[in-house]
């Protein structure tokens, strides 16, 4: 279901970030990519579905390797920004849409490959979102999501860091919940992996949250407890931490609604 105000938010902060998020090395960061990739299993004659898209930089990877992609999101300033990234690449095979992801604008079983990566943090509802997926992707096809799952114990703790850092952020399902969302959708788990995705806290915060957010990492650094479970750290120009990132690949098996 649509939550118009929720959308709002991530609408508003996504604009914001546009720009900064298209830029930041660490989205198009060489290892993530070859393992989100690979869990894509893509062929030449392929079509394919990115959702919650943001500035394109998956949705561009998988063109050069697949027939067709599109890639949709809600926030038009971050498809403004896949515009740029198609053309400085070069590509002829991508076509973007502006849409919500509850509700995608597909028939059913329109693709052979539907993915969406750093997007069910924002969803009210992921398990909705997938059945989405599910239904756009044709019988034998493949659903690819990747997002930060964290572990049952630092969950809470987490997400309250996140709020504090992305008020678009909801909640972030652990591996566990995003594999038993897959199951409840009828899909067929095909390949589980993940990566640590390192960041540098200050380039991914607004200046005004920087003092609560550093008092937060500073006290797992101090206490050696990792409460939040990103490993945080004291990097040469700043604050580290690393994102812990899943990746699930399920089948699309016949029948699946
Ligand atoms: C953290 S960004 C990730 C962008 C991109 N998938 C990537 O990995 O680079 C999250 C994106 O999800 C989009 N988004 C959040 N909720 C959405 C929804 N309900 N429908 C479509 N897009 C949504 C936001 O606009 C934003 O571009």
């Amino acid at each position: 279901m649509t939550d118009i105000t929720h959308n709002q938010r991530i609408v508003s902060q996504f604009t914001r970030w546009a720009k900064p998020f298209a830029e930041l090395p660490i989205h198009a960061e060489a290892d993530a990519m070859a393992r989100t990739l690979a869990a894509c299993a893509l062929k030449p004659d392929l079509s394919v579905l990115d959702v919650a898209c943001g500035p394109g930089i998956l949705a561009c990877a998988m063109a050069g390797q697949v027939r067709h992609v599109t890639g949709i999101d809600i926030t038009p300033a971050m498809i403004a920004q896949a515009q740029v990234r198609q053309t400085a690449y070069g590509l002829a095979n991508v076509a973007w849409r502006i849409g919500d992801a509850t509700a995608l604008p597909f028939p059913d079983a329109s693709f052979d490959r539907v993915t969406t990566r750093y997007s069910f943090h924002h969803m009210p509802d992921p398990a909705g979102v997938l059945a989405e997926m599910a239904r756009v992707c044709r019988p034998g096809g493949r659903i690819i999501v990747i997002d930060a799952t964290p572990s049952p114990e630092t969950q809470h703790a987490y997400d309250e860091m996140e709020r504090l850092r992305d008020p678009s952020h909801t909640s972030a399902l652990t591996l566990d919940e995003l594999r038993r969302i897959g199951r409840a959708a009828g899909l067929e788990e095909m390949t589980v992996d993940g990566y640590r995705l390192e960041a540098q806290l200050d380039t991914l915060a607004e200046s005004r949250d920087m003092p609560a957010l550093a008092a937060l990492f500073e006290a797992d650094i101090a206490g050696g407890r990792d409460r939040l479970g990103v490993g945080a750290w004291h990097g040469a120009t700043g604050l580290r931490f690393y994102f812990p990132v899943s990746i699930v690949a399920w089948d699309c098996v016949k029948g699946t609604a």
